[in-house]
């Protein structure tokens, strides 16, 4: 009797605030129920003002959810390689917290270069965790566009110059930070491939060269990865802005791919309020709108999607249609992250992501020429080791635009070496030149001083005198992530290495034989001393465990195994992009070379590059058999299995990137000569062999038709070509399809 009274007084309070006993969980909040259906229900009780609040930004890095309802925030965080320091609510100087100095990751470049998709699944996974942690729910990155010219100043955030390669790399990475309940947020689409007139070039780009080249990656992030946001780019395509861009957001990314999820501008991507309410953007970050300037407090209300957009629904210009399916889009986001009750907690500046971190740079360092097998350094018969140049003590996880970092620690490669080697060996260092002094990104300042006053003769005499008796001289240097070099907002000047390296190589060629040039960049550079210079290692923008990854693979503690992600030409001209005079253009930048990206310029061009696509060398040898198919033709429809032995026939342990390319020997449209369509990296002991096998169906076969606007594989006569880099092939064989 009396429990009755209770719920009947229960039910009577419960009512009395307008909570219906049945509906005591309302539909949004239930996440047994269907995903459309919370979304309808979420959005049925919002009103107009709180819809257009949640398209766009309320601070530099968040957008509002709905505080009525209990739908949090909105949360970005930069970029691909860590995550990015707390920044002020209306500005880009950093906050001051002391509890945000992340793991840096290596450069995206780096991670490419290991071929190693599930490196690029653990990448994910461990950034993801540190975003989760920090509670951001979008993650800035990755990024995807592809590497055209190695003047672009970005091509270090991105994963080089082959759509393949980066398609299969961007999706594990996608599904580890999603995994997290964070959001990949790919970028920037479309044709982002230069930082000049970055806000203002209109990229003249045919179809071909569009779907073969350009998007295939954002393809893959979107049908194979099913990334939950994407960021519009800057630049124009076809007369308008890419943030809201009909051809690229309705047509193809919506229309022909189906993508649900969140259009995200970049920051100050938008200019035009009708385009961005028509053209499928969802979110507007970053803008200065009408005189307002960078910083400006409380600009938000007069983004393009705020008050104009308000204004135009009030005078009945437009509807509310737009403005629910991009509520719609955010809701689902929201529920797939920041309302998802199931989804892990995340963790912050571990020594578990600092060890990932390290075992992906390990394995994305690559070995570019190792003469007389100069590396590893033989420390049982080395005394001294010289070593030279200002990235021995740089920090690079402060600079280069918006991917700089605040990191818990970066060990630079002159700490890691003397760490490694101890008292092993004595170790002299010499700066040798002066680069950029100032390491210092919106406020965050690298911890190591890098004030120089001596002259360069000062400094070159220096450098000779401690090479000169030197067993092993390691020169690391290459660029940096200061204005026109390897830095968002600028693309380089010229492929030559800055402050007068070349010249200083030369010279220390002379005195000392026994020399290793450490290049660190996310780009190609010329080396026109390369005939003098026995070793060479690309040593990338590595994060956080920068040194000490660096330093196992000089002294062979790890056998290198990484292939470039793109082409090293030896000067610019054999570059497609430059050789026909499109770099970086001007209002307009037409993308001449066509599908002749990359390798595809070189092959057709018979260019000798200076390292070539997929190249990279080991401290062990391989050897390969002769590639086999299960059969000899194929219909539509019908897979084809390729298979190669690949033996270590080294002394030691080490990892082979095998490569397939397939070319067509005749179609009706021009096709490269051959392109990657497979790789697998396989360990082996010494002596050990293994089959490698490919599988793969007419897609690998296929060209984009333009005028068909449809992708087609002609039947006719094929070859699979098994190659160690795409110059280095080792056999081939012939099949058709009918
Ligand atoms: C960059 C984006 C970045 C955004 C936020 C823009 O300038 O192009 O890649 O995510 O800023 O920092």
């Amino acid at each position: 009797m009396l429990k009755n009274v209770k719920t009947i007084v229960v039910l009577l309070l419960l009512s009395s605030f307008g909570v219906n006993a049945q509906d005591k969980v309302p539909v949004y909040l239930d996440d047994k129920k269907p995903m459309n259906e919370r979304v309808e229900d979420a959005l049925k009780r919002m009103t107009t003002e709180e819809k257009i609040a949640m398209i766009h930004a309320q601070s530099k890095f968040s957008s509002p959810g709905v505080k009525r309802l209990g739908i949090p925030e909105n949360w970005m965080t930069d970029g691909p390689h860590g995550i990015r320091t707390e920044v002020k609510w209306d500005e880009w100087d950093q906050a001051g917290w002391t509890n945000d100095s992340c793991i840096a990751f290596p450069a995206l470049t780096a991670l490419s270069s290991t071929w190693n998709k599930e490196l690029a699944s653990l990448y994910g996974k461990s950034i993801g965790e540190e975003a989760r942690f920090r509670n951001k729910n979008v993650l800035l990155g990755p990024g995807v566009n592809i590497y055209r010219s190695p003047l672009n100043g970005r091509n270090f955030e991105y994963m080089g110059e082959d759509p393949f390669l980066t398609s299969k790399m961007v999706v594990p990475y996608i599904k580890g930070v999603q995994s997290n309940g964070v959001a990949a947020c790919v970028k920037h689409f479309a044709l982002n491939n230069q930082e000049t007139n970055r806000n203002s070039v209109n990229v003249v780009v045919d179809d071909r060269a569009l779907y073969e080249i350009y998007l295939p990656a954002f393809k893959a992030a979107v049908q194979e990865g099913d990334v939950w946001a994407i960021m519009g780019a800057y630049n124009k395509y076809k007369g308008q802005q890419c943030c809201h861009n009909e051809y690229l957001l309705n047509d193809i990314l919506r229309g022909e791919w189906g993508f649900k999820g969140v259009v995200v501008s970049d920051w100050g991507g938008v200019n035009d309020t009708k385009q961005a309410i028509h053209n499928g953007l969802d979110m507007e970050f970053g803008s200065w709108t009408n005189g307002l300037s960078w910083g400006t407090s409380n600009a938000y209300d007069n983004y393009y999607l705020a008050k104009p957009y308000s204004e135009m629904i009030r005078k009945g210009e437009v509807g509310t249609k737009e403005l629910d399916e991009k509520v719609r889009r955010i809701l689902r986001l929201s529920f797939l992250t920041t309302m998802d009750r199931n989804r892990p907690f995340g963790s912050f500046g571990t020594e578990e992501h600092a060890l990932a971190g390290r075992k992906i740079a390990e394995e994305g360092i690559v070995l570019l020429q190792n003469n007389n097998n100069i590396l590893p350094i033989n420390l049982s018969k080395t005394k001294k080791i010289a070593v030279i140049g200002e990235n021995a003590i740089k920090m690079m996880t402060v600079g280069g635009g918006s991917s700089s970092l605040k990191a818990r620690y970066e060990i630079t490669p002159l700490e890691g070496l003397k760490k490694r080697i101890g008292n092993q060996a004595e170790i002299v260092y010499a700066r040798g030149y002066v680069g950029d002094p100032t390491s210092n990104y919106n406020g965050v300042v690298a911890k190591v001083s890098l004030e120089e006053k001596r002259p360069q003769a000062e400094l070159t005499a220096e450098a000779l005198k401690i090479a000169k008796d030197a067993d092993i001289v390691l020169f690391i240097g290459g660029l940096n992530k200061s204005e026109n070099q390897d830095d968002e907002g600028h693309d380089r000047k010229h492929l030559e290495l800055p402050y007068g390296q070349d010249k200083l190589i030369s010279e220390l060629a002379k005195v000392n034989k026994n020399i290793v040039f450490v290049n660190i960049s996310g780009n190609a550079v010329a080396m026109p001393w390369i005939k003098e210079v026995p070793g060479v290692v690309q040593g990338w923008f590595l994060g956080t465990e920068a040194g000490n990854a660096l330093a196992n693979v000089l002294v062979g503690d790890v056998n290198p195994s990484g292939k470039l992600s793109f082409t090293f030409p030896v000067k610019l001209a054999d570059n497609g992009a430059h050789a026909l005079g499109e770099f970086p253009g001007g209002d307009e930048v037409k993308y001449n070379e066509g599908i002749f990206v990359g390798y595809r310029w070189v092959d057709k061009n018979k260019i000798k590059p200076l390292f070539p696509f997929g190249h990279g060398l080991s401290y062990t040898t391989f050897a390969y058999g002769k590639v086999t198919a299960d059969k000899k033709q194929i219909n539509t429809g019908d897979k084809i299995t390729f298979s190669v032995n690949v033996k270590n026939t080294g002394s030691r342990e080490g990892s082979e990137v095998v490569q397939l390319y397939i070319t067509d020997s005749k179609s009706s449209l021009p096709r490269p000569v051959k392109e990657l369509k497979g790789f697998e990296k396989v360990a082996l002991k010494a002596g050990e062999e293994k089959t490698v096998t490919f599988t793969i169906d007419k897609t690998a076969l296929s060209f984009f038709d333009d005028k068909k606007h449809d992708w087609v594989a002609e039947p006719g006569d094929f070859e699979a070509i098994i190659g160690a880099s795409s110059t280095d092939i080792k056999s081939k064989v012939g099949f058709s399809l009918k």
